[in-house]
């Protein structure tokens, strides 16, 4: 993920810019780059890799110069390299730019400025912006920004510099986190806390839409035109924890991330007009389309999982058939897979041997491979036909959350989109979806700030077990899986899933007094034989967790504490549903004292068979 440092004040700007992206490198970058003004010119350095080649680049001619920006990029739109990489010029050189997000409507504005006698010189969406920037500029930065603003679309946090207003760093912020740093007689910008906080801890959080400006000894923050007053706020937090944006682990960060990776998965992707997806790198036509017979999806661990949902999803939505496979499998059953099949291949790291073996074999069989992966350039990206990256961000904790989430929202749009190629999907059922996956982000924001406490006290007595069962149906029964895993994985509880409906079939046996259950109840057209299904663990003794939708109250009646979730349309309810399943992970690891972000004997990209 990008990061951002910009400075102004009395001290060397390259070094603190450094130091700043070097405290950065936790959220995974694959170049870097400074720039600062000299002279009444930018000197601007920049390299693909680690910070120590940026560092080998300058080597250690920092000059005089007490005003810059720096950047991390974690490549999206063009691969990593010493072009693509940030800060960005106009034409003139005059004007540079670090940018955090994506702008959607890009290939429109780089056209529109060609067509005007600008030139690229970067394959990034980050460059339409320092050239607007010089298109707008009439001797004010702040203006032309608030102008460029109007033209972007998409998400951002943007930090500019010019030759000609060298006391002054301008900035703008779009559903991309950017802080001001108040320092005595120096001020900063920032895309995260510890990019700053050996500087200062007295920080202001610029809101959406909003511009600022910084200068050596003044910060100006307007909104909708007007100067706003923003309140100081004080961080306390100590070294290690800012390296983990304040949590107290990767995962838990990962886990809060998660809304925004879920707007990061959408963006760009939603046709305004319609409301149609679409996608950068992967387009059908309707004859390729109707040639699918069978879609076979492929993965490993939690990947494995959202291919399960994407079963059900596709399957319901599409009739299409589809086979989820577990990678190590696939390969060696010999699948029956040909040109009429769509092989969709899930994984995070884009690395995972199996995956990768399974994609091969595929590919040989003739299948058109679609790959939903995290990792630019990674090897699954580079061999697969299609890829819908999910823009999560690194994700450094071994238990996989917000990668996850944003595997089931990728599963999502290609199922409506291949849904709209196929005509299978009438206006008013993908409208409805539409409407509720929009509102996907915001309500797992509620879920996370509201049910914590109680999940920390369930995860209390959670802690003291040997066992814990999952039960659900349908996608549930998906759900219930990787709930089962993360609670596996990290507190080393012996957590095992099933098909609620299949328990009587010899599992109701382990059932006894206080045995922890967690049932989930989402799916409405199996609500009421998930029902008799908790009946019959009850009736055996066991302490039963429901979870289900706000509003559902009779479950009260028959379980022992309910969670309740926001309500959504049920074929997207997993997306909410885990949420609770990882807290509640977390926090029993967290009682157990067990190593959250490493635990014992796993790893986070298996790249050995
Ligand atoms: C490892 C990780 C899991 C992950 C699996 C597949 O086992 O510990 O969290 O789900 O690999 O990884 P991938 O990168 O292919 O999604």
């Amino acid at each position: 993920m990008c990061g951002i440092i910009g400075y102004i004040g009395e001290q060397k700007a390259i070094p603190l810019l450094l130091h700043g992206l070097k405290s950065l490198e936790y959220r995974g970058y694959d170049s870097a780059g400074t720039a600062v003004i000299e002279n009444g010119q930018l000197q601007v350095q920049k390299a693909k890799g680690k910070i120590c080649v940026l560092e080998e680049k300058i080597a250690g001619n920092f000059g005089q110069a007490k005003v810059g920006i720096a950047h991390t990029r974690w490549a999206t739109h063009g691969r990593p390299s010493d072009e693509n990489s940030h800060p960005h010029m106009d034409c003139h050189k005059e004007i540079a730019v670090v940018h955090n997000g994506i702008i959607e409507n890009y290939l429109q504005i780089k056209e529109e400025l060609e067509q005007k006698g600008h030139v690229f010189v970067s394959d990034t969406d980050t460059e339409v912006i320092p050239h607007l920037l010089e298109e707008y500029y009439e001797g004010n930065l702040l203006q032309a920004m608030e102008k460029a603003t109007k033209k972007m679309r998409g998400s951002y946090a943007i930090v500019a510099i010019c030759v000609k207003e060298p006391d002054v760093l301008v900035a703008a912020r779009k559903d991309n986190p950017l802080i001001i740093g108040l320092g005595d007689n120096e001020n900063f910008f920032a895309s995260d806390i510890p990019a700053i906080i050996n500087s200062t801890r007295n920080i202001l959080i610029l809101q959406d839409g909003e511009l600022a400006a910084i200068y050596q000894d003044r910060v100006d923050v307007y909104a909708n035109g007007q100067k706003v007053k923003k309140e100081i706020v004080r961080i306390d937090w100590d070294a290690e924890a800012s390296k983990k944006g304040g949590y107290a682990h990767f995962m838990l960060k990962e886990i809060h991330e998660q809304p925004w990776a879920l707007n990061q998965t959408l963006q760009g992707r939603i046709e305004e007009e319609h409301g149609k997806v679409y996608f950068h790198d992967f387009s059908m036509s309707k004859e390729e389309a109707q040639r699918i017979h069978k879609i076979a999806v492929v993965a490993c661990g939690t990947a494995y999982h959202a291919g399960l949902v994407a079963k059900y999803a596709i399957e319901k939505l599409l009739r299409i058939p589809v086979e989820v496979d577990i990678a190590s499998e696939f390969r060696y059953r010999d699948p029956m897979v040909d040109q009429n099949t769509l092989l969709v291949v899930v994984s995070q790291s884009g690395e995972t041997a199996d995956t990768l073996a399974a994609l091969r074999e595929g590919k040989k069989k003739g299948a058109r491979v679609v790959a939903i992966t995290n990792v630019l350039g990674s090897s699954i990206s580079r061999e697969a036909d299609d890829i819908i990256y999910t823009w999560a961000g690194p994700e450094i904790a071994v238990a996989s959350t917000k990668a996850y989430l944003t595997q089931l929202m990728a599963v999502y749009l290609l199922t409506l989109y291949l849904g709209d190629l196929l005509d299978k999907i009438d206006l008013p059922t993908r409208q409805k979806m539409m409407e509720a996956i929009y509102r996907l982000p915001h309500q797992v924001e509620e879920i996370l700030q509201n049910l914590v406490p109680e999940l920390q006290q369930l995860a209390k007595r959670f802690a003291q077990k040997n066992d814990i069962f999952y039960l659900g149906r349908g996608m549930d029964y998906a759900v219930v899986l990787e709930g089962a895993l993360k609670m596996k994985e990290i507190s080393y509880i012996r957590a095992e899933a099933y098909a609620a409906g299949e328990l009587k079939h010899g599992t109701l046996a382990l059932i006894e007094e206080d045995v922890p259950i967690l049932a989930l109840a989402t799916q409405m057209d199996v609500y009421e034989k998930m029902i008799s299904n908790i009946k019959e663990v009850k009736a055996r003794g066991a302490y039963v967790v429901g979870f289900t939708y706000e509003g559902n109250t009779d479950l009260t009646k028959t379980v022992d504490h309910v969670v309740y979730l926001p309500q959504t349309d049920d074929l997207l309810a997993p997306i909410l549903s885990v949420v609770p399943l990882q807290l509640l992970s977390y926090y029993t690891a967290i009682e157990r004292g067990c190593d959250v972000d490493q635990p014992r004997n796993l790893a986070k990209s298996v790249t050995v068979e």
